[in-house]
């Protein structure tokens, strides 16, 4: 079966990216949130980041028009049975990755493949509760519509023909996919969590302030971003459910959350997404420094 319609469950950081590189790529896609409020700020995201590209004159505005019509947005689950895959791109707490999809596995087709994007739970948890040979992880990054890696995370229970489909749908958007098992972090967060999260300890510890110890990996590493920049771009929250995740499986302290990022998250300090992180968004135009 030809995969024509997407569902992605999700329209916020990671979810409007998806949706939106699928529609990009030609698919029709539903996009599911909690609530209509939501779904406008990620649907409303969709359509800044095209105008920017019509403005940069990358895309012409009836392209724009054409790729926004491909996206239908909707607060009813309902809505997603008809898709050939759906892509669960939610908050990541198992519990709720689990209700999801056994509510889906009794509206979707038996052909459907379910993908998760997390990014730290095993995706054997999460399958366990629905349709374990026709799930898999499809762990994309962020910003979606420029990072150019898609995770696809085979479990034990991953039935080759959905491997095979759901890798050559990767490429189908633009990606480049690459295979791994089904170990908490995949490959990449694996890696990269440690190193966010020490540059946290390296903070607590007074190593170097925020902006010194952003320069430092910037300038000289050559990372695009420093450490802190790019935890406030994931998200903080995210992170902290991420490496109390990882933690609870790897038993390792380096994946520990540090108590600073506990206190951010207490304080509402999600990065970029709500204005406040370990750098202030919302005074002018440049971020300044929130974590001193
Ligand atoms: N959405 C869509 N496009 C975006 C974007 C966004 N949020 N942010 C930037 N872009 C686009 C810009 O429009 C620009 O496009 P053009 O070249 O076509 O004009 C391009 O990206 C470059 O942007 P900028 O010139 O503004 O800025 P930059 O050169 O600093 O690049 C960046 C921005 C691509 C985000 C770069 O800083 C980068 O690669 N940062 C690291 C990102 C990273 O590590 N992501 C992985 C996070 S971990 C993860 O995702 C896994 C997990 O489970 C937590
Ligand atoms: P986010 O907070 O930006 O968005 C999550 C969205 O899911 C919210 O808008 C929320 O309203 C919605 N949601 C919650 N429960 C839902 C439900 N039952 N049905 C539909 N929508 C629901 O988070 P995000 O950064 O987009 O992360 C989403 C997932 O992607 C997580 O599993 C995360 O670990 C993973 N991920 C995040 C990143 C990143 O850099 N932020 C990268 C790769 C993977």
């Amino acid at each position: 079966m030809e995969i024509k319609k997407v569902g992605v469950i999700g329209c916020g950081l990671m979810g409007s990216g998806i949706a939106q590189v699928c529609a990009e790529a030609g698919y029709d896609v539903v996009v599911r949130e909690v609530k209509q409020k939501f779904l406008d700020k990620g649907l409303g995201n969709i359509g800044k980041i095209l105008s920017r590209n019509v403005e940069k004159g990358k895309i012409r505005e009836d392209r724009k028009n054409e790729i926004l019509e491909k996206i239908k947005g909707t607060i009813l689950l309902d809505d997603l049975k008809e898709s050939d895959i759906i892509i669960e791109a939610a908050v990541e707490d198992l519990k709720v990755k689990q209700e999801l999809f056994s509510t889906l596995h009794k509206l979707c087709r038996k052909d459907t493949i379910f993908a998760s994007n997390t990014s730290s739970l095993c995706i054997t948890d999460i399958a366990s509760t629905s349709r374990a040979d026709r799930f898999l992880g499809l762990h994309f990054f962020n910003p979606v519509p420029v990072m150019k890696l898609v995770e696809v995370v085979r479990t034990i229970a991953t039935s080759d023909d959905t491997f095979n489909r759901a890798f050559n749908f990767a490429k189908s958007i633009g990606k480049v996919p690459i295979a791994t098992k089904d170990n908490s972090g995949f490959i990449v967060n694996l890696l990269l969590l440690p190193y966010l999260l020490d540059a946290i300890r390296a903070l607590e510890a007074g190593v170097g302030s925020v902006e010194d110890i952003d320069n430092g990996m910037k300038l000289g590493c050559g990372h695009p971003m420093g450490p802190f920049t790019l935890l406030d771009f994931v998200g903080i929250d995210t992170t902290y459910y991420i490496a109390e995740i990882m933690f609870k499986e790897y038993r390792e302290k380096r994946y520990a959350p540090p108590p600073l990022l506990k206190r951010m998250v207490s304080m509402g300090y999600f990065g970029r997404k709500s204005g406040k992180g370990f750098y202030d968004y919302t005074k002018g135009d440049l971020p300044v420094v929130n974590i001193k």
